[in-house]
C-alpha cells in the first residue's frame, strides 16, 4: 500500500471528499490541499458534532496531522482567520496548519469582480459561489496576483498592491463599481499577515521531507471533475483542476508519487450551480433524494439539483485523474427507492456517445441511456460490512463497479466518520 493517498470529488463536488478525508486523517501525518479556495464546503461528522471548512484542510481534527494549504491554492486570508475562530469556538484548539508561501492570494476586489462578472451574464450565469476564486486565479496567471509570501514583506507587499489596483481600480471603474482604497486594503492585511505569518512557509519542501520520510500523507482535493477547468462542463466549471494531475504542480511535488487515487463519487449525482446536467431529475425522486440527503450547499445553502448516477462521467474522470477505488457515498440515501437507475451512455443526435462531448452546446443534447435496478428498503446506516447489505444493494455497488470498470473500495452509509464500510483490504492499511 502506498503512504499517499489522493482523494479527489469524481463528479460535480459536494461528493463527501471532507468526511473520506477526514477518515483517512485520523492515521495520516498530513494532509494537503493543493487547489481551489473557500468555494469549497467539506462537511466532517464526528462524535455527534458536525463541522464545515471552506479551504482549511479536513485533518484538522487530529493534533498530529499537519494541514498544510498548497501553493495551487487561492488563499483568502480574511476567510482562513473567520474558519480558525470558528474552530476553536468548536473547541478544536490543538492543531497544525501551514500555508504555502507561494499561495495565490484572494484580495477584496476579486470577489467584488466576481459579483460584477456574473451580474453582466444576464441569464446565462455560471452561479459561482461569488468567493472571487476565477478572478484570483485570472491575475495569478495574469502575473498581476499576490502570493502569501509577498504578505511577510511590507514594502514588497505595498508595491505589489499599488501595481494591481493601478489595473484593478480601472477595471472596477469601467464596470460601474466602487474602487478599492490602497490604504483600507493595506492595512487589513498587514493585521491579517500578523496573525497567519507563523503558518506562512515554503510548504513544497516539508512535504517532500515528508515524502523522503516514508510518512502518510493525504491530499485532499477540492470542487469536482467535472467543475475541472480543463476537462469539466465549461464554462461551467470552477478556476482551478481538481484532478490528482494537479497535485504535483499544487503541492509542489514530483509526480512520481502520485498512485493511489481515490473518486469521492455519490450513489447518484448532485450539482449545485447551472451547467448541463445529462441525468438530472424533475420528479419526485429529485425532492426525495434532496430531502433524505439534505442536498443544500454547505457554503451558499442552494439546493442542489439531483440526478442518476453516471457512469459516462465516471469512466472519463476514471481515465484522466487515474482513479484506482471510488468512494461510493451517501449510499444510505437511496434506501427505499423502488427502482435505482445509473446511465451507461449518451445518446446525441442519433449516436450513442460513451464520453462527454467538449461542448455545453452538444452535452445540453446528450439525454442519458439508462439502465434500471430494483432498489432495496431496508435501513443500511448501521451495517459495518459490504457482506450484510442488502442483496439488492449489493447487485448496486457490483453494477457501478462493471459499468465504470473501477472497483468500490468504500462505501459511506451515513455522514459520521464511523459510517465507512472499507472494502479494499489495501485501503485498510493507510
Ligand atoms: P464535500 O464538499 O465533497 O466534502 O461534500 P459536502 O460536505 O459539501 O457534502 C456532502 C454532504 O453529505 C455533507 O452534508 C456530509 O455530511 C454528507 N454525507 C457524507 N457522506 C454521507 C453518507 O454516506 N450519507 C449521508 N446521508 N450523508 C453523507
Ligand atoms: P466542494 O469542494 C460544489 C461550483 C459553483 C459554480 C462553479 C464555479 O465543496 O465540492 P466558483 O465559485 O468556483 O467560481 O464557482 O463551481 N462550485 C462547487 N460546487 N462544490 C464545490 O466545492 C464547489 N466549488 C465551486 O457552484 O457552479
Ligand atoms: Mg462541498
Amino acid at each position: 500500500m502506498s503512504e499517499r493517498l489522493v482523494v479527489i470529488g469524481s463528479q460535480w463536488g459536494d461528493e463527501g471528499k471532507g468526511k473520506i478525508t477526514d477518515f483517512f486523517a485520523c492515521h495520516a501525518d498530513m494532509v494537503v490541499r493543493y487547489q481551489g479556495g473557500n468555494n469549497a464546503g467539506h462537511t466532517v461528522v464526528f462524535d455527534g458534532h458536525k463541522y464545515s471548512l471552506q479551504s482549511i484542510p479536513s485533518g484538522i481534527f487530529n493534533p498530529a496531522t499537519v494541514n498544510v494549504m498548497g501553493n495551487g491554492m487561492v488563499v483568502n486570508p480574511e476567510s482562513v482567520i473567520a474558519e480558525l475562530e470558528k474552530l476553536h469556538v468548536q473547541g478544536i484548539t490543538d492543531y497544525q496548519l501551514k500555508i504555502s508561501d507561494r499561495a495565490a492570494v484572494v484580495m477584496p476586489y476579486h470577489a467584488a469582480l466576481d459579483g460584477a462578472y456574473e451580474s453582466l451574464k444576464g441569464g446565462k450565469l455560471i452561479g459561482t459561489t461569488k468567493k472571487g476564486i476565477g478572478p484570483a486565479y485570472a491575475d495569478k496567471y495574469s502575473r498581476i496576483g499576490i502570493r502569501m509570501g509577498d504578505l511577510l514583506d511590507p514594502e514588497y507587499f505595498a508595491e505589489r498592491l499599488r501595481d494591481a489596483l493601478e489595473i484593478k481600480n480601472r477595471e472596477l471603474k469601467m464596470l460601474g463599481l466602487e474602487e478599492f482604497d490602497f490604504d483600507t486594503i493595506y492595512n487589513r492585511y498587514m493585521e491579517l499577515a500578523e496573525k497567519l505569518a507563523p503558518m506562512i512557509c515554503d510548504t513544497s519542501d516539508l512535504i517532500n521531507k515528508y515524502l523522503h520520510e516514508d510518512k502518510k500523507i493525504l491530499f485532499e482535493g477540492a470542487q469536482g471533475m467535472m467543475l475541472c477547468i480543463d476537462h469539466g462542463t465549461y464554462p461551467f466549471v470552477t478556476s482551478s483542476t481538481p484532478s490528482s494531475a494537479s497535485v504535483p504542480v499544487g503541492a509542489g511535488i514530483a509526480p512520481h508519487w502520485i498512485d493511489t487515487v481515490v473518486g469521492v463519487a455519490k450513489a447518484y449525482c448532485t450539482r449545485v450551480g447551472e451547467g448541463p446536467f445529462p441525468t438530472e431529475l424533475h420528479d419526485e425522486r429529485a425532492t426525495e433524494i434532496r430531502e433524505r440527503g439534505h442536498e443544500y450547499g454547505t457554503v451558499t445553502g442552494r439546493p442542489r439539483r439531483i440526478g442518476w448516477f453516471d457512469a459516462v462521467v465516471a469512466r472519463y474522470v476514471g481515465r484522466l485523474a487515474g482513479i484506482t477505488n471510488w468512494a461510493l457515498m451517501l449510499f444510505d440515501v437511496l434506501s427505499g427507492l423502488d427502482k435505482v437507475s445509473i446511465c451507461v451512455g449518451y445518446e446525441c443526435e442519433g449516436e450513442v456517445l460513451q464520453s462527454p462531448p467538449s461542448t455545453i452546446s452538444r452535452l445540453a443534447k446528450c439525454k442519458p441511456v439508462l439502465i434500471e435496478l430494483d432498489g432495496w428498503k431496508e435501513d443500511i446506516t448501521d451495517i459495518h460490512d459490504f457482506d450484510s447489505l442488502p442483496e439488492n444493494a449489493k447487485a448496486y455497488v457490483r453494477k457501478i463497479e462493471e459499468v465504470t470498470g473501477i472497483p468500490v473500495g468504500i462505501i459511506s452509509v451515513g455522514p459520521d466518520r464511523k459510517q465507512t464500510i472499507i472494502i479494499d483490504e489495501k485501503l485498510k492499511k493507510f
